[in-house]
């Protein structure tokens, strides 16, 4: 089972990427979990560059979806709202087909940002009838270094809650795929 991981921060230390590295290496066996933390390398969307006029890192990133069976993401909120960076991503994928029906979780690593979270389900929800809304992975790291993110969710309390989010995401997967 291939998981995609898309980071809704662009930001080099982001803790919400630091969190999809770690959930990494807890995958269970027989999944394979790749992450997407460059949203700044995506234009701005724009109707009249879809199509034959789409622009090889949106396409590249739309081959990864379209491969993946399930799609993690993990976005901080910005100004009680969804980053434009994960925004402009998710208008990209809109008129396509690879996010049509496609299982979606998040997780999301602060334990404040609840308008975005709103937000982001709404979004979600109304791209793909695949969101997964009560498959759900919370962790305040806000402020943390990546090296101590990593430390710390190795830490048998914040992996198990890592493995279920985890188990939770892909038997929902397996489920939808009919066994
Ligand atoms: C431009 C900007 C706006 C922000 N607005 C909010 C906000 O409205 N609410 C909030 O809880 N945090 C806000 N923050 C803080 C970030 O959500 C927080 O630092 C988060 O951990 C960043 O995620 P990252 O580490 O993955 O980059 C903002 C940060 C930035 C840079």
């Amino acid at each position: 089972m291939k998981l995609l991981a898309i980071s809704g921060s662009a930001r080099q230390d982001s803790t919400n990427t630091a969190l999809l590295h770690a959930m990494k290496h807890l995958a269970p066996d027989g999944v394979e979990l790749s992450i997407f933390h460059r949203l700044d390398t995506l234009p701005v969307f724009s109707p009249d560059a879809e199509g034959e006029k789409t622009p090889v890192a949106v396409l590249r990133l739309l081959e990864q979806i379209g491969k993946a069976d399930g799609i993690i993401i993990a976005s901080p909120e910005y100004v009680r709202s969804i980053p434009g960076g994960m925004k402009n991503a998710i208008d990209w994928m809109v008129s396509r087909f690879e996010i049509i029906g496609k299982p979606i979780a998040l997780a999301h690593a602060s334990h404040r940002g609840d308008e975005m979270l709103a937000s982001l389900r709404t979004v979600l929800a109304t791209v793909s009838d695949g969101f997964l809304p009560h498959v759900f992975l919370r962790m305040p790291l806000v402020g943390k270094h990546p090296e101590d993110i990593a430390a710390l969710i190795a830490e048998p309390t914040q992996a198990s809650q890592v493995a279920r989010f985890l188990t939770d995401l892909t038997t929902a997967i397996r489920s939808r795929q009919g066994g």
